[in-house]
């Protein structure tokens, strides 16, 4: 490989040890000088000092090259441009009018909620479903990765053990693997990695998961974008941001192969929301029923709330965009515009503009020639932090990032990009603050998004289910729990294996009731027909698959079912409790709550006398 510098201009360090490296290497490091990066080679010992960590630093730099569609020299081009630009301040919304995005709302459970929903339970059978789960959790502060947390600690499932479920239950119903691909991340690969594999998949086929991994990207230390460097031959990596799943889908192939296996949406998910499925089939939906190439899930939101809003963006001559903005550039913006009293509520106290949660369902075509285009750099952006008003230099290094809800602003074809409403507790829980954050969010009366708040959420879409069925379902108060909000019952868990959509449900549960801190768990083919629980007591069915179960005429009290205890403060110092239990401030205990598990085929009847199968499998 001929080099691409003359020796004359390339740093004495750099020439002193340049044998160290193969061919590969030492063209990469020269073109990288060539592209005033020099810095990278300086202040390095002679031969002899230090040599390992000379050739790991262009290891590194070679793996980051290879991982980034245009290589580490596309990177630092591209963050240039985008640094100058940030530099003269311009304003992304110039000249553009901000009107209400095309909306679906699907908050009550309508007969257009029922119509979305069995497009949507058909349409699943060629969807793929993609797990975004490399962040942090720097908010929750949880020692483990987030995907291991349980999302109820009744039966203790994890989230990924929750999401697998689901996929189990529709691959099985529809009788198509449903792919799932995770991507992860260096803080959370080794995690769910072994997590899958201590769980034997949680039951899903081989070749039904794909795990794609993100890098991290190199800061940048100032606006002639030179990579930042903690200590010579260390440089300093930061996330990229959830956008880079685009880029992996596209880097790896992945999406091209789903799309040959017939596979025509793409849901995207969050690592700790346990509402998603609630939702999720309804909003795929209207996908299939709107011809939507790209359909958000979203929530209302009131103005001014810390959420970004989706807005359809207008101005003569470009296309339009309907893409999210941050609720501080949202109102700034209807004010020069369209509203001189910025987001205002409308009749029902809402803004126009709903809130973003990050749920997307993306119709493979239109993704698969966005890929192309892109080569998978999806609408990267910088945010630096400059020190002084010349906006030269920065506090604290920057780099790139790229957010997966910014597909859209490479919509220039006419993509039909629409927005569905749920109810915010329905479709969006997510477990993403500690106990003190969460906290003050509750007494500022904004949704806590805790792991407690989460899981009294999760029964909350029981309830909503059992109620739509046309159950009794009468709530216990509100508690109050480490500050947080916690309406202890009914806890009903209806898994996907007894019910994929509400139609499902309704067509499961007849009448009966449930009240107070009761507790049902229903977990296969089951059907209840005037089964009542009372105040405290539980029932619990499970059923093996090929087993039909129905319950009748039951009425269940007496021996106690499980309670919910607070841990003390002891408890909740003492590192001898779970992780997953202090990081909500109570456990579920079971006292032997008496379980009815059915483990044969065939058809069964269950009432006051116990459970008899009536007809073999
Ligand atoms: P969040 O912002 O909620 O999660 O990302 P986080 O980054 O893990 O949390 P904090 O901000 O550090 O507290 C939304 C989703 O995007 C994923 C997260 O795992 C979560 O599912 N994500 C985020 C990635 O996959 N990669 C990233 O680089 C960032």
């Amino acid at each position: 490989m001929s080099s691409v510098l003359s020796s004359a201009v390339l740093p004495e360090a750099y020439l002193a040890n340049k044998h160290l490296f193969p061919p590969e290497e030492r063209d990469l490091a020269e073109r990288l000088i060539a592209e005033n990066q020099r810095h990278l080679f300086e202040n390095w010992g002679g031969p002899g000092e230090g040599d390992a960590k000379k050739q790991a630093f262009l290891k590194s730099l070679s793996a980051i090259n290879r991982s980034y569609p245009g290589g580490l020299l596309g990177y630092i081009r591209n963050a240039r441009e985008l640094l100058a630009a940030a530099v003269t301040g311009s304003n992304p919304y110039e000249g553009y009018t901000p009107e209400q995005p095309e909306i679906a709302d699907l908050t009550g459970f309508g007969e257009e909620y029922a119509q979305a929903e069995e497009a949507g339970r058909a349409a699943f059978a060629q969807t793929a479903v993609v797990l975004v789960a490399g962040g942090l959790g720097e908010r929750l502060g949880y020692s483990g990765i987030k995907l291991d947390i349980p999302v109820e600690v009744t039966r203790g499932t994890s989230y990924l053990a929750h999401y697998a479920e689901f996929l189990r239950a529709a691959s099985q119903t529809l009788a198509r693997p449903i792919p799932l691909v995770i991507m992860t991340s260096q803080d959370t690969h080794a995690g769910t990695v072994a997590s899958l594999a201590a769980h034997k998949n949680f039951g899903l086929e081989d070749g039904q998961i794909t795990i794609l991994r993100q890098e991290l990207v190199p800061a940048l230390d100032g606006v002639d974008a030179r990579l930042a460097l903690e200590a010579p031959c260390e440089l300093i990596l930061k996330p990229h941001g959830h956008g880079d799943i685009h880029m992996l889908l596209h880097t790896s192939g992945t999406a091209k192969k789903l799309a040959a296996e017939g596979i025509r949406h793409l849901l995207f998910i969050q690592d700790t929301n346990g509402q998603v499925f609630n939702a999720a089939l309804a909003a795929i939906g209207v996908s299939e029923l709107r011809g939507y190439d790209f359909n958000s899930i979203a929530v209302h939101r009131v103005p001014g709330e810390a959420v970004g809003g989706i807005t359809t963006l207008v101005k003569p001559g470009a296309p339009r965009l309907t893409i999210n903005v941050e609720y501080n550039q949202l109102d700034p913006l209807l004010r020069a515009t369209v509203s001189p009293e910025g987001d205002v509520p409308n009749e029902k106290g809402f803004s126009r503009f709903p809130g973003n949660i990050n749920l997307l369902v993306i119709r493979m075509d239109p993704y698969l020639r966005l890929l192309e285009a892109s080569g998978g750099i999806i609408a990267e952006f910088v945010n630096p932090k400059f020190a002084d008003d010349s906006r030269t230099t920065f506090k604290k290094p920057a780099r790139l990032e790229t957010m997966m809800q910014d597909l859209p602003k490479l919509f220039v074809s006419g993509e039909k990009v629409g927005v569905t409403i749920f109810d915010r507790a329905w479709c969006f829980s997510p477990c993403k603050n500690n106990l003190g954050e969460a906290a003050g969010k509750a007494a500022r009366n904004s949704p806590p998004e805790s792991a407690s708040s989460a899981e009294s959420d999760f029964y909350l879409a029981g309830r909503m289910k059992a109620r739509f069925a046309g159950m009794q379902v009468t709530d216990a108060p509100v508690r109050l729990i480490q500050g947080i909000p916690f309406t202890p019952g009914p806890r009903i868990l209806l898994q996907p294996s007894f019910a994929l959509t509400l139609a499902e449900v309704k067509q499961k549960i007849r009448g009966g009731g449930i009240s107070g801190a009761g507790t049902l768990i229903l977990d296969g083919d089951i059907a209840l027909d005037n089964v009542t629980i009372r105040d405290g007591a539980s029932l619990v069915i499970t059923a093996v698959r090929g087993a039909k179960v129905r319950v009748r005429d039951l009425e269940i009290s007496g021996d106690p079912g499980y309670q919910l205890e607070e841990l003390t403060s002891e408890e909740m110092a003492s590192k001898s409790q779970p992780e997953y239990l202090r990081i909500r401030g109570y456990r579920i205990v079971d006292p032997g709550v008496k379980k009815i598990e059915i483990l044969e085929s065939g058809l069964w009847e269950v009432d006051k006398a116990g459970a008899r199968k009536i007809l073999p499998g």
